[in-house]
């Protein structure tokens, strides 16, 4: 390590032992590493995700399963319903595949190229996971890292390039003890210091370091190649009651929202114009349009009641007490939906 780098790392450390954020699958600075099953769970959750948004999905799996073998054995509609809301449906399924994985050999493995093999487990979490539990020198970086990384070493390439550089940026301020720390100090740095708009530079204990800073404007890094606009969908749900209770499916396969409980809804999800046949016959109303950004397109879904008509719809299904809906754990998009027929 050069001397400057040793000397970023030392005072981020120092900086982290007086200002790491709680949170709840943390161990404060310097104390032993938490429950590799708990790293590894937060770390799942937070790809993509806020840590507030987080916290009370954290609160609730570990309670209902406090270990990697309790989660092993639980049914996975429980798990993916336990998910709704989150986001991303395929970290769900990968968790539980994952579960199943350690749970089988016995205990997770405790190096970054083992826990690589783990279903849903890429480069980012086998190393935050590795740092962080098991104490294993690791280049962590995610999107605060390369924000933090950019600054501190003004890269002007614009990303997804300029990755390359940043991880090997980060590899060269990386300390061999307490890479774990350094790792979830350069994200707190980045959460609530070095943040996207308006850093606040003069709380910053890395701000004589930071190349950035001195050239007066560290916002405009990371630099960004223009993004691509997003290609809009339509699509229909249709909202089918009897008795108090409305008619829900589980999407297929791994596809968008794949293993999840939703309404019946046309192919959106394939295709750009998704005006498809209603699943039964009879009178339908117009109950309003819900729009969902997804990764790669924007939806407008169209919800349709049926106000009259009675057949059963054809298919795999379930008759759902609407006063129940809460626990049917819908991703958000049919939850705004099922509001909308209610509306
Ligand atoms: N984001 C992803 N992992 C995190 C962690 N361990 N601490 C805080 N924010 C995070």
């Amino acid at each position: 390590m050069t001397a400057s780098a040793q000397s970023i790392a030392s005072d981020l450390l120092s900086w982290y032992d007086r200002h790491a954020r709680e949170l709840p699958w943390r161990s404060p600075p310097g104390a032993p590493p938490p429950d590799p099953y708990r790293v590894w769970l937060s770390e799942v959750m937070l790809q993509q995700t806020t840590t507030a948004a987080v916290a009370p999905y954290f609160a609730e799996f570990t309670r209902r399963w406090p270990d990697v073998d309790a989660l092993a054995a639980a049914p996975e509609e429980e798990v993916m319903a336990a998910w709704a809301g989150l986001g991303y449906y395929s970290r769900a399924r990968n968790l539980i595949a994952a579960a199943r994985a350690v749970s089988a050999r016995g205990a997770f493995p405790d190096s970054e190229a083992g826990l690589r093999e783990l279903p849903g487990v890429g480069a980012y979490i086998a190393a935050a996971v590795a740092a962080i539990a098991f104490k294993r020198r690791a280049v962590v970086v995610d999107a605060n890292v390369e924000r933090v990384v950019s600054r501190l070493f003004a890269l002007s390439d614009p990303l997804p390039g300029v990755r390359k550089a940043i991880r090997a940026h980060t590899d060269a301020i990386t300390p061999s003890e307490r890479s774990g720390d350094f790792a979830q100090a350069m994200m707190d740095l980045g959460a609530t210091i070095c943040t996207p708009r308006d850093p606040r530079c003069l709380l910053c204990p890395l701000a004589d370091d930071c190349a950035a800073k001195l050239q007066g404007d560290p916002a405009q890094y990371p630099v960004k190649a223009p993004k691509k606009a997003k290609p809009q969908r339509t699509g229909t749900a249709w909202w089918i009651v009897r008795d108090e209770a409305v008619w829900l499916v589980r999407r297929e396969g791994k596809g968008m929202l794949g293993g999840m409980r939703a309404l019946p809804s046309d192919g959106w999800s394939a295709r750009v114009d998704g005006y498809g046949a209603p699943p039964v016959a009879g009178e339908w109303r117009k109950a309003g349009v819900v729009r969902h950004s997804f990764t790669h397109f924007d939806l407008d879904l169209v919800v349709m009641v049926l106000t009259e008509g009675s057949a059963v719809p054809p298919g795999a299904g379930e008759w759902w007490p609407i006063a129940d809906l809460e626990q049917a754990g819908l991703p958000t998009l049919f939850a705004k939906a099922a509001q909308r027929a209610l509306a």
